[in-house]
């Protein structure tokens, strides 16, 4: 039997509901798209004339949005209505790891899936396919399916009935569009055949069968949670060997470009920085370790467990490395963060490697000039929990000599940013940062000033030939 689809519906207008439904509505005019949310505010900016105050900032969504908003793409709170007409719905909820309770700080909080799959049972019509598109647990396609077939559904009329599929998201952010538009693979897992072949005619929009995947629903799941553990994994594995090429005098770029040449291994996602960070690598690792230890495999676990461990080790070793090199204290010293989203192209902060090291050197009292081209200044205030007394207006003189402050920057120009500063840490890679003056920055700078690159963008010989220190991460010629 083919299954006939007109209309798709998101319940979660996030950084993954918002652009993978925004994609598909471009590439399918035929079909209406309606992405709903409980969180009016974002609704709100979602449906913004001003294309700039969209609540995510990702290259290439504006345009789509312009092209497709109010034509087959709708945005709005009204859940019961986007559930109600809706051939396939799409679950695209947070996942976060569970702050209390059983599983604490390694299992998924499934509480907004549960939600949503409730809400799909009381207001589904007819047969409905559900996909989860959000990133689960392995398994929870059971649950879902529970839900609808619960005694609430079944009492309403015979004639509704639903399939669900795993089908999980795999683009990155900064890159979205791109990834959305050409990806490597569209993964699809599922019993319903037909249901399968529903969903992935949507994709066949634009992208190629071959690169469609049909898979039995957990190890779709699986395969998610395995892909992400896989690449934080690289990471870990390149920042430890940071750590190694710092004091042997072997170079991480060196050795990332040597190892990367070999096939078997791959170019990509060897870049040493400052841990990784995002929403999702350290939440998708956790549920992997807790699945592992739920089913008593505890080797599995630790072997996982510790990419997590190695990436805060790495953080706090940054943050030590700035405070040896400056003398064993920062107490009071004004230092400039460069970057505070997780990585660059986004404004998103989740994790970010910046709120640690941000919040390492607040403990031990330095005060930082906080400068990010898309991160807004009561984002940091909220990653970095101060209170409006440790926030410090721009330009004043923090008189407390306990506490370090923070303050906002929000352009480089200004003449301020850079006057009496012991220190710039380079945290996020912008492309902006590549072209700092570093003459002009170290004709404002006290002495002897610092460079900490732990993004390996800064110009090494620009910055040496202003006179400026320069630490680069996991260059064995800092010392
Ligand atoms: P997000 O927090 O940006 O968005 C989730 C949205 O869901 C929020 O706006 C929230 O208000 C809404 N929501 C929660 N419960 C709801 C309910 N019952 N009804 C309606 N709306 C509800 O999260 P995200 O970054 O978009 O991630 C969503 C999922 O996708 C997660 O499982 C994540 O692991 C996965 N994922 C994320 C990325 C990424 O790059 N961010 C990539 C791939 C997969
Ligand atoms: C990651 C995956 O790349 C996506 O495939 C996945 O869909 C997504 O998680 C998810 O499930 O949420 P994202 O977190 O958006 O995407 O960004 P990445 O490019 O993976 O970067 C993650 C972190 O690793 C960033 O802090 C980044 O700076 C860091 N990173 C990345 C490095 O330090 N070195 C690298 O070589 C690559």
């Amino acid at each position: 039997m083919k299954i006939s689809v007109k209309k798709v519906s998101c319940i979660g207008a996030g950084y993954v509901g918002g652009p993978t439904m925004t994609m598909m509505a471009s590439k399918c005019p035929d079909l209406i798209f309606n992405v709903v949310d409980t969180n009016r505010e974002r609704i709100e900016s979602w449906n913004n004339k001003d294309l700039s105050k969209l609540p995510i900032f990702e290259p290439g969504l504006k345009a789509l949005i312009a092209k497709t908003r109010n034509k087959n793409l709708f945005f709005s709170t009204n859940i019961k209505e986007a559930i109600e007409s809706a051939d396939i719905i799409f679950i695209s909820v947070n996942t976060p790891t569970k702050k209390k309770g059983l599983g604490a700080g390694k299992s998924s909080d499934l509480k907004w899936v549960e939600a949503s799959a409730r809400e799909v049972a009381k207001y589904s019509k007819g047969y409905t396919i559900v996909v989860e598109k959000s990133t689960l647990p392995v398994r929870t396609a059971e649950v879902i399916e529970n839900i609808l077939n619960s005694a609430e559904t079944i009492s309403k009329t015979n004639d509704v009935s639903f399939s669900v599929l795993s089908n999980p998201e795999f683009l990155s952010e900064g890159t979205a569009i791109n990834d959305l538009e050409n990806p490597d693979r569209i993964l699809i897992g599922g019993e319903n055949k037909e249901a399968m072949i529903a969903l992935s005619n949507l994709y066949k929009a634009w992208v190629k069968e071959e690169k469609i995947l049909f898979t039995n629903i957990w190890s779709s799941e699986l395969a998610k949670l395995t892909s992400n553990a896989f690449l934080a994994q690289r990471i870990s594995s390149i920042n430890s060997i940071s750590a190694i090429c710092e004091v042997t005098g072997a170079d991480v770029k060196e050795v990332s470009r040597a190892i990367g040449k070999d096939s078997r291994i791959g170019s990509k996602f060897l870049d040493s920085g400052p841990g990784f960070g995002g929403s999702c690598f350290k939440k998708d690792i956790l549920n992997l370790v807790y699945l592992a230890e739920f089913f008593g495999l505890k080797e599995v676990a630790s072997f996982w467990e510790s990419v997590v461990t190695i990436n805060k080790w790495h953080q706090k070793r940054i943050s030590e490395i700035v405070v040896k090199k400056l003398f064993g204290t920062v107490a009071n010293k004004k230092l400039v963060i460069l970057g505070f989203a997780f990585k660059a192209n986004t404004n998103d902060t989740r994790e970010s490697a910046s709120i640690t090291i941000c919040k390492n050197l607040l403990n031990e009292g330095a005060d930082l000039i906080i400068y990010d081209p898309k991160v807004c200044p009561s984002q940091i205030g909220t990653d970095l929990e101060t209170n409006p007394t440790t926030f410090l207006e721009f330009g004043k003189v923090n008189v407390n000599e306990d506490y370090g402050r923070w303050t906002f920057c929000d352009n480089l120009d200004n003449n301020e940013v850079f006057k009496n500063v012991c220190a710039v840490i380079i945290l996020t890679e912008w492309a902006e940062f590549r072209k700092v003056n570093w003459k002009a920055v170290r004709t404002k700078m006290v002495s002897p000033g610092w460079v900490f690159d732990s993004r390996l963008i800064a110009n090494g010989k620009e910055v040496k030939e202003a006179g400026l220190n320069l630490w680069s991460l996991g260059d064995g010629h800092n010392n």
